[in-house]
């Protein structure tokens, strides 16, 4: 039998700014799945890539004052930079101004044009150049994007359109028939939402905007960029070029993209797919947001996480586990260097590399720094414990569950950490019992070598390190249901160099950008101002309090007090929950402009996720502070 493929993407990621932490966690889930793939024997493909045309890239070379070509040229070596240092092993890297893009996306284009679906008229309605995006009137609130809340365009030119509404109902088809093509489940639900309300053809050209791939006898026309961007994952495996390539790996196996771009990839690149008759990709994952102190992570809101400098301080391995352990992949999770910190301390430093670090000692003490022989009674205590977890981990991973399977691995180290506090090996040396001995250190350097092979696709770099003071290489053509058998670990092998595999951050050290936002959560105990210690002036410009405007007002089901507000400040609508229902009119409300906090850790009341405060004088008499004059939402408040 031929060898199965496998083949993976991620987005290919905006080159107007530098990457943060949310592009690197997409980019290193793709990375473990491909690891583990490969692992598992497929032929992988994994790839990723920068989107480089279109008017967000040409403004930000603008603004700095070079060629749009130049500055992508530069961007993209950042962009590789980083992928290098997080340990990410890409296949293959798809830059959209490269040569065998742009006749790939020509070559989509004729094929969509033969299918009757490509027509010429005449664009008018508005656009967010940031999102990249086409909006109707019934989505633009104040001139804003509803996305990122900047102020949108109108735009009114000639255009290419694509036939999108023919493929409603193929689109719907195709959805109820294939219950694995979005995931999670919910997201295939807002996908089908999305369509059942209705499709227009969608405007694919921009006029006048010379950075982008032309279109053929398009008079002044060229691709709209999400057409150019989505067709990379055509590209980069030679369509057009390389037939047997591409008879290969598509369709392609795995999306990995994050729920902000689900409209483009969920409707819009599967219809595309379907004008052009080329098979649609098996499955679409749709992972959620990183939040930072409760807030969506962005350049607007200024709480940006730089990922160069996680893995300056704590190394790829950490950040890589901390992202994969610590957020449920597909919700939307909070990124904290604290945790991050306490991942790498506890889990890392403590459980992971104490039972190595004790196991190695040993192994040097009690046998001259030799692998001890299996051959022990009670050599194979382990084993049962070893063969559960790999299955489980391994249905987990399949499943793309990071977080379980990762918490199936630990499991295991404590069972093995347990097991050495058990049978004392250091009494059983003392009292020169060395078959037994042989027995309990054989069984826990043989767990230690399942986990560790387990571990690869994660922390590539720490676990081939600690495999290899047991001699194990961390590639092999075996495959790794074979390669985690018990008893693979060769006798009487000597041990390596070693030394404590991760080093403790003292958590005072380090930099915690939402200290003011977890203390203020307790501070909320305290009732009398008097109690309250004094502040800075530094520490009260910690909270971010905007003018922000009511633009909704209803009733939380199942309280009687609270309200579920919806408050525009500037930058996007936030809901926040409020117990105002005793003293004011839903209609009351909304148009107030009042003053609210808008980095407060999000809570979740009766089932609704509050992300922010209005502040009221809470006394006798309940009044929200209203501003008094008419001053734009976003504003600042000291
Ligand atoms: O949308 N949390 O590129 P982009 C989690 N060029 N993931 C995040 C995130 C966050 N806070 N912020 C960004 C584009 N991401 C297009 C894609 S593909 C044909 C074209 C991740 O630079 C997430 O994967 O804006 C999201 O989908 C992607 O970065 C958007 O990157
Ligand atoms: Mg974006």
């Amino acid at each position: 039998m031929s060898q199965q493929k496998f083949y993976v993407t991620t987005p290919i990621y905006y080159v107007n700014s530098s990457p943060h932490i949310g592009n690197a966690y997409t980019t290193i889930a793709a990375d473990v799945i491909a690891r583990f793939k490969r692992a598992m024997g497929y032929e992988v493909m994994f790839l990723t890539g920068t989107d480089e045309h279109g008017h967000k890239v040409q403004s930000a070379a603008e603004e700095r004052g070079v060629e749009p070509s130049e500055y992508v040229d530069q961007m993209a070596e950042v962009w590789r930079r980083l992928w290098s240092k997080l340990q990410i092993r890409y296949d293959d890297f798809v830059r959209t101004t490269q040569p065998r893009h742009k006749k790939a996306v020509l070559r989509l284009f004729e094929r969509m044009s033969a299918s009757g679906d490509i027509y010429q008229g005449e664009y008018e309605g508005w656009y967010c150049k940031h999102e990249e995006n086409f909006l109707t009137d019934h989505q633009v609130k104040d001139g804003r994007c509803p996305d990122c809340g900047r102020p949108v365009e109108r735009f009114k030119e000639p255009s290419f359109f694509f036939r999108l509404s023919r493929y409603e109902k193929p689109l719907l088809e195709y959805y109820d028939s294939h219950p694995e093509f979005i995931r999670p489940s919910f997201r295939l639900n807002e996908a089908r939402s999305f369509v059942s309300q209705g499709l227009r053809d969608l405007s694919i050209s921009r006029f006048r905007l010379s950075w982008g791939i032309p279109i053929p006898d398009g008079k002044g026309c060229t691709f709209y960029v999400w057409i150019d961007a989505l067709t990379n994952y055509l590209t980069g495996i030679g369509f057009g070029e390389d037939d047997s390539q591409f008879e290969r790996f598509w369709p392609c196996d795995l999306h990995v993209i994050g729920k902000d771009i689900l409209k483009f990839h969920c409707v819009f690149w599967p219809a595309m797919l379907m004008s052009a008759g080329i098979p649609l990709p098996k499955t679409i994952f749709n992972h959620g947001w990183l939040r930072v102190a409760g807030r969506k992570m962005s350049k607007s809101v200024g709480n940006v996480v730089d990922p160069f400098f996680l893995v300056e301080r704590y190394g790829a391995d950490a950040v890589r586990y901390f992202l994969m352990r610590d957020i449920q992949f597909g919700l939307d999770g909070n990124f904290s260097e604290e945790n991050l910190i306490s991942r790498l301390n506890d889990d890392l430093a403590n459980d992971l590399g104490n039972l190595v670090y004790r196991t190695l000692s040993m192994c040097a003490k009690y046998f001259d720094g030799q692998i001890p022989p299996r051959s022990g009674s009670g050599g194979d205590l382990l084993a049962g414990e070893c063969e559960r977890a790999f299955s489980k981990y391994q249905g987990l991973m399949e499943r793309l569950d990071f977080r379980g399977a990762l918490e199936a691995i630990w499991e295991l180290i404590g069972a093995a950490n347990t097991f050495i506090d058990h049978k004392r090996p250091w009494q059983l040396f003392g009292q020169k019992r060395e078959d037994e001995l042989c027995g309990v250190l054989y069984s826990v350097l043989e767990t230690e070598r399942i986990i560790l092979l387990m571990l690869l696709p994660f922390i590539p770099k720490a676990a081939s390190e600690m495999l290899g003071y047991i001699g194990v290489q961390p590639e092999s053509d075996e495959i790794l249901p074979e390669r985690v058998k018990w008893g693979g670990l060769s006798f009487g092998r000597r041990i390596g160099e070693f030394g404590p595999p991760f080093e403790k951050i003292q958590p005072a050290e380090a930099f915690v950008p939402e200290a003011a936002v977890s203390s203020a959560d307790n501070e909320k105990k305290e009732d009398s101002a008097m109690d309250k210690p004094v502040v800075t002036i530094d520490e009260f410009g910690r909270m971010d309090l905007v003018v922000g405007k009511i633009v909704g007002a209803e009733p939380v089901s199942g309280s009687r007090k609270l309200f579920k507000l919806d408050v525009d400040i500037g930058t996007e609508v936030r809901t926040a929950v409020a117990g105002l229902r005793d003293y004011y009119q839903p209609d009351e409300l909304v148009g107030k402009k009042v003053a609210f906090i808008a980095n407060l850790a999000p809570a979740k009341i009766f089932g609704v996720e509050s992300e922010g405060m209005v502040l009221a004088a809470d006394g006798e008499v309940v009044s929200l502070l209203v501003i008094d004059k008419d001053v734009p939402v976003g504003t600042k408040i000291r």
